[in-house]
């Protein structure tokens, strides 16, 4: 069945002591308001209304697809019924709505799509998602009925102690259908201690026009109701989230051998038979192919790894490395880096803006930064691209088969020609054409002790 979603999401964030607003802080990779818009759209909607207000600049900044999102604006944040109200233009007259706050990044498709199932076939105008939690701090409470029926909902603020003591609390997520939902909430009041307009106070409306209202009590999803309010929180959520990205990966096929200490991002992908060792961090974008061994202490953002590699001890941004390729341990390997295949990037090896041919290897205490390097290249030990003239980046061009002396400093621009040699401590400032050797060196002087 069809349904418009609606996120609300205009809040500040006042518990969170901090300038950004509460929905664009990012937890496991995704800004919190983008983990709802991901389970609202899993759920089946195709319809999403955000309402923003503080900070919307920044909060779009933080979504992956606009796409398929609408936008109201509410200026004044006035509660969560008034934030509800500004959509009213932009939805069907005759329809339903799934509306959640845009602060609960751990819920979850399925219990989104159970909970309209249930709103349906319960017949109800109105159907509220609660949950039983062991501290309900916090949270609006839910007041039954002597019957057991639903009777209205009160926020922690206005609560009596005997309230307080309710451990079933109101998600924040809700069904209703529009022609109800936007004529009750005329008649809203904000007579409450925090002179807000309440969404949940529609319910008490809806309920005394004697409209069906039901109860969908989240069981095993409990969890998932909890909203970030403030740091404290997003911590607990923070493991959560890391936690469920694990095990998918663990589900499909990778090796992770202490989840406790790995750190990955919601967006990686990493491909069957990969083992992930302790004390790794996968961020942002980054791919990792099958059959890889990965860390232990490593930091990969935004780079895409192919089959068959290893990566011990290293850091990679930005960095494409091709299949068959050892890097490590202790390699920084810095933006626009390319490793062909079967390239070895030894310990304290720093690359930057270049790419390094197949077969190639850089094993031990080298810099090379704006290089191109040829095929089955040995860069000996302790060899550095002089890059830098105090201005300007210049290139290091070398050519295939190239034997690279320990400690050579190439000073660019430079081009060295396939099969050429560089004797050991040279600082080569000129062209090496192919097939010749470059040796800068003073003769060795040797003085007797006197
Ligand atoms: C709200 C519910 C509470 C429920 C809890 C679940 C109300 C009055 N209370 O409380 O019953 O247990 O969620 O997490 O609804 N927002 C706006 N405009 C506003 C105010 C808020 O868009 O004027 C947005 C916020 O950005 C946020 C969401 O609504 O994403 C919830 O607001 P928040 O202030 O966090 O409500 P809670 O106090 O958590
Ligand atoms: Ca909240």
């Amino acid at each position: 069945m069809d349904f418009s979603a609606v996120i609300l999401a205009a809040g500040k964030g006042t518990r969170m002591k901090s300038d950004l607003p509460k929905v664009a802080h990012v937890i496991a990779g995704r800004s919190i308001i983008q983990h709802v818009i991901d389970a609202v759209r899993g759920a089946g909607s195709e319809d999403i209304v955000l309402v923003l207000g503080f900070g919307r600049e920044t909060v779009c900044q933080t979504l992956t697809n606009q796409k398929d999102l609408r936008i109201a604006v509410q200026e004044q944040q006035l509660g969560t019924g008034h934030a509800l109200m500004q959509t009213e233009k932009l939805l069907p007259k005759n329809g339903t709505i799934l509306v959640t706050n845009g602060d609960t990044p751990l819920l979850r498709s399925q219990t989104l799509a159970d909970l309209l199932k249930f709103h349906w076939a319960s017949g109800a105008e109105a159907t509220v998602m609660t949950a039983i939690l062991d501290s309900p701090f916090g949270y609006g409470r839910v007041i039954r009925t002597k019957g057991g029926f639903f009777h209205r909902i009160v926020e922690e603020k206005d609560a009596t102690r005997e309230e307080k003591k309710i451990r079933e609390v109101n998600s924040g997520t809700y069904c209703f259908q529009t022609n109800s939902v936007f004529r009750a909430l005329q008649e809203l009041k904000n007579d409450n201690v925090q002179h807000e307009y309440y969404l949940p106070d529609v319910l008490k409306i809806l309920r005394r026009w004697r409209l069906p209202i039901s109860v969908y009590t989240a069981g095993e999803a409990q969890d998932e109701v909890k909203g970030v309010n403030e740091h404290l929180q997003q911590d607990e959520e923070k493991k959560i989230l890391r936690q469920r990205k694990n095990q998918q990966l663990m589900l499909d096929g990778v090796t992770i051998v202490d989840p406790d200490t790995t750190y990955i991002d919601w967006q990686v992908t990493v491909d069957h038979d990969t083992t992930i060792l302790p004390g790794t961090f996968l961020c942002g974008s980054t791919h990792i192919g099958k059959n890889c061994t990965i860390g232990p202490y490593s930091h990969i953002v935004d780079s895409d790894v192919g089959e068959n590699c290893t990566i011990q001890q290293a850091w990679l941004e930005k960095t494409q490395v091709r299949s068959g390729c050892h890097i490590g341990p202790f390699a920084h390997l810095r933006s626009q880096t390319v490793l062909e295949n079967n390239v070895l990037v030894g310990s304290f090896v720093e690359i930057k803006n270049a790419q390094i041919g197949e077969k190639s290897a850089v094993p031990h205490l080298s810099y090379m930064g704006d290089a191109q390097i040829g095929k089955q290249v040995n860069v000996g030990a302790g060899s550095i691209t002089c890059n830098f003239d105090g201005t300007n980046k210049h290139q290091t061009v070398i050519g295939d088969h190239v034997f690279v002396g320990s400690n050579t400093n190439f000073v660019a621009p430079i081009q060295v020609g396939n099969y050429a040699r560089i004797g050991a401590g040279s600082t080569v400032s000129e062209d090496v054409p192919a097939d010749c050797l470059a040796v800068e060196r003073a003769d060795v002087r040797i003085i007797p002790k006197k």
